[in-house]
């Protein structure tokens, strides 16, 4: 496992990358930095094509919240740094509509440097009340994915998708309306149930399960899908790198459409520095 040092210039050099005045190449860089620039700076170009990150903060035994509901924070501060870099990488942060009842999230980058993302919402049946925070008006776009026709605040731009009888919305139908509002990296940011929707469509390129040393003994899980194989011969075993970011211990898994980032040159590079 490798140790990942976000250090001060690190950070700065991903944001140059993200906003395309750093060369993602360079740089004298000790073992450590090079294994944060191997997490984020493939994720920060936007040269190599639409990147889809779904993200997950979880316990030891795999739960997001208690039983009682309690969600915050699960992830220790630097499982939520790292949350914050991936808002700042992103041009969209999306959610399902359960996270915005129950949490209330503003989706915005305060743990470090960077740019707030667009935020978006699943909510097919209009259950988000108006006065939600993640409608607030903070300058950034707000966009909310529904099928049914409610009205939404001044400012708000709603797409309206097509349903099926229960109520999905095709995940790809999602990430081709949000491509076509030019924002092409996005961040899945939750719940469960939302980004194993996208990785069930094959849609995630890649999936970040930070673990933070805490059991809780019952609650929601992260990571679940309506239909779970039934042999673990036929389980996905996606290409994966660990890194040590402090409080957390961060899964970086490589799925099955990220074969255009894995060739990137930071690949492998934190490993070469073991
Ligand atoms: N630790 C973490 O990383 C983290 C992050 C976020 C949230 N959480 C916790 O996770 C819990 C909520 O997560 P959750 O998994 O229950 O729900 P969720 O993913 O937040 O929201 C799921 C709901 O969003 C809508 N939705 C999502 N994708 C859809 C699609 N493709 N088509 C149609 N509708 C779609 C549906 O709304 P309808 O129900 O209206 O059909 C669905 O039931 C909370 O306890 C929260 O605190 C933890």
């Amino acid at each position: 496992m490798d140790k990942a040092d976000v250090s001060a210039r690190v950070w700065a050099h991903i944001l140059g990358i993200r906003n395309g005045t750093g060369c993602p190449c360079c740089g004298d860089w000790t073992p450590a930095e090079r294994a944060a620039l191997a997490i984020y700076a493939p994720l920060a170009r936007r040269d190599m094509g639409p990147v889809t990150i779904g993200q997950i903060g979880q316990s030891l035994d795999g739960r997001v919240a208690t039983v009682a509901g309690d969600a915050r924070d699960i992830s220790g501060p630097d499982g939520l740094k790292h949350l914050h870099r991936l808002r700042a990488i992103a041009d969209a942060v999306v959610i399902g509509v359960r996270t915005a009842l129950h949490d209330s999230p503003r989706l915005t980058v305060r743990l470090c440097e960077g740019h707030n993302p667009a935020r978006v919402v699943i909510d097919p049946r209009g259950r988000l009340p108006n006065d939600a925070p993640v409608f607030m008006d903070n300058g950034v776009r707000r966009i909310v994915l529904q099928h049914v026709d409610t009205a939404r605040p001044a400012g708000v731009e709603v797409v309206r998708l097509p349903a099926a009888a229960g109520g999905s919305m095709s995940p790809r139908h999602i990430l081709r309306a949000l491509h076509a509002a030019g924002l092409n990296t996005v961040l899945v940011e939750g719940g469960g149930i939302t980004v194993s929707r996208f990785f069930q469509a094959g849609l995630l390129t890649r999936l970040h399960i930070a673990v933070a040393p805490l059991l809780i003994g019952g609650g929601p899980q992260g990571f679940h899908t309506p239909n779970p194989v039934a042999l673990l011969s036929d389980a996905t075993r996606p290409d994966t790198r660990v890194f040590n970011i402090g409080s957390d211990i961060l899964f970086d898994c490589g799925l099955a459409s990220a074969q255009n980032i894995v060739s990137a040159p930071w690949h492998g590079v934190a490993r070469q520095n073991t």
